[in-house]
């Protein structure tokens, strides 16, 4: 949670859980580099959302890379964050921050922990 100092107020959440990817729902040029594992290790992001009056001031933006760094340092073995986004504009947001979509899931994206953790840095 992202409670506003002055007031107390709820500003921004999200939850994460434990999840797995069924390893024939990631693209071809990322399976190929993975262990032959039917699933793939991930942690969901859930219910992501800012208070409306909170809105367009940059929280949002902040959500996803903060879900990585709490991956980062909490769960060893994450192949990626995971997310089911609720609509089209949920599905364009995470993808401005380089989640892709799972194959035939269009509102089902992931984001390789590898690869964000390089531009993390
Ligand atoms: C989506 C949401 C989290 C964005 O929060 P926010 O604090 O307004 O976002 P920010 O101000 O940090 O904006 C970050 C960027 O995302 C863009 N953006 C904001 N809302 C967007 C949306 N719904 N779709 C696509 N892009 C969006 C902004 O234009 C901004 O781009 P910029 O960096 O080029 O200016 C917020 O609108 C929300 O809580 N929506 C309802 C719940 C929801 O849709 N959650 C998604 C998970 S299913």
């Amino acid at each position: 949670m992202a409670v506003e100092t002055e007031t107390g107020v709820l500003a921004a959440y999200y939850t994460l859980a434990a999840a797995s990817i069924p390893t024939p729902d990631l693209p071809s040029e990322i399976t190929k580099k993975l262990p032959r594992y039917p699933t793939m290790p991930a942690v969901r992001i859930g219910r992501l959302a800012v208070g409306l009056q909170f809105q367009g001031q940059g929280l949002g933006g902040s959500l996803p890379a903060d879900c990585l760094r709490r991956v980062l340092t909490a769960a060893p073995g994450v192949f990626a964050l995971l997310v089911d986004a609720k609509d089209d504009n949920a599905v364009a947001f995470y993808r401005r921050y380089g989640f892709t979509q799972l194959t035939g899931q269009p509102r089902t994206l992931f984001l390789p922990v590898a690869s964000a953790e390089k531009l993390l840095r």
